[in-house]
């Protein structure tokens, strides 16, 4: 049995984009339509849809919203897929750090290359390939919910940091997915949730989604996880990722590293949840990752208002990277991959 989640983040439906706007969850629970191939670039960098998989998913509709829009301004198909694929570039630009972005955009850019079709045909393929990485998204979700649940002990106390959940994804969760199936086999595990700042996808979006499932939910302050710990109160640690090095180094969301460290000290293990799709080969160590940099007034303001002095420097990467060494498992939809990560993750990519 699976513990679904009902939460579907972005669909795709008579072509347009329906996303749920992340940034007003828990006060409202709105689906936007994203009709423009600008409009999505924007979506996906103002955070209204986010999360690794969620963004590549939208990614290939942005593409997919270009492709629209270029019927009838090029006068023969080479043109327009040219014009095409520097869309496609450009939509990967709109955040730098989640691989599956890339990936997503470089999936279209491969359909736009192949294709034998017309523009009309090409915007069919198109359409195709994006609804296909939004289900496969799901069943790859589901997979991992599955071989994690089983290193979660009975009864678990588990700490998660961000959101990795449905509205992360095409709509069960990497991190939150391991949750689900773990509480659909024993009702008795629970979460901890961090908060999560400057952008609290912690409080406001793990916390709304495990309480709408029933799941029962502790929000804590990002600096309390090691105080929890060293009570031990918590059993293990699963977080999602936004890019794995070909050696297991993992960016997810800034504060990830910190955790990680603390659940080494206290001898808490630390998981990672992600697909494939997240581990970027073609760079050795977490070292190359790009990090992104975001606006100054997330870590000033709340909620609108100012909480520090006027004229202080301020710094707002919105990722770290966790070194593999304090990785105990990279659970994906091809099973937990282990130390040695450069092996473990070589093989994966050939089966
Ligand atoms: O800035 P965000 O909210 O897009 O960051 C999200 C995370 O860091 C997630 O943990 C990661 O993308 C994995 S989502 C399954």
């Amino acid at each position: 049995m699976v513990f679904d989640s009902k939460i579907r983040p972005i669909t795709w439906e008579n072509g347009m984009s329906k996303m749920l706007d992340q940034t007003i969850i828990p006060y409202e629970y709105k689906y936007v339509n994203i009709t423009t191939g600008q409009d999505m670039f924007d979506a996906i960098k103002n955070m209204i849809v986010r999360g690794a998989p969620a963004i590549g998913i939208a990614g290939a509709q942005g593409v997919v919203l270009y492709a629209q829009e270029g019927r009838g301004i090029y006068n023969n198909i080479d043109e327009y897929k040219k014009w095409l694929l520097e869309k496609a570039d450009y939509m990967s630009t709109s955040r730098p750090t989640a691989v599956n972005l890339m990936w997503a955009c470089n999936e279209q850019k491969e359909v736009i290359k192949n294709s034998t079709s017309d523009v009309e045909g090409l915007i069919r393929e198109l359409t195709d390939k994006a609804i296909e990485i939004e289900k496969d998204d799901i069943e790859r979700c589901i997979k991992i919910g599955e071989y994690g649940a089983e290193v979660v002990p009975q009864g678990a106390t588990i700490l998660t940091h961000c959101n990795a959940g449905a509205l992360a994804t095409g709509g069960y969760g990497t991190a939150l997915g391991v949750v689900r199936s773990a509480y659909a086999k024993d009702n008795t595990i629970q979460v901890f949730a961090d908060e999560t700042r400057p952008r609290q996808q912690g409080a406001r979006l793990t916390t709304f989604e495990l309480a709408m499932d029933g799941i029962p939910v502790t929000l804590i302050t990002d600096g309390m996880c090691s105080y929890f710990m060293s009570k031990g109160m918590i059993d293990m640690v699963v977080v999602g990722a936004d890019r794995i090095a070909a050696n297991g180094d993992t960016a997810n969301k800034i504060g990830t590293y910190t955790v990680a460290i603390a659940a080494k000290y206290h001898n808490v293990p630390f998981y990672i949840a992600a697909p494939l799709s997240t581990i970027d080969t073609s760079i050795k160590t977490g070292k190359e990752i790009p990090i992104e940099e975001r606006s100054h007034e997330e870590v000033t303001h709340i909620n609108g208002k100012r909480i520090c002095a006027e004229g202080i420097n301020i710094i707002n990467p919105g990722f770290d990277v966790t070194p593999h060494e304090l990785i105990a498992g990279i659970i994906t939809e091809k099973g937990i991959l282990r130390p040695d990560y450069h092996k473990s993750i070589a093989e994966a990519f050939k089966s």
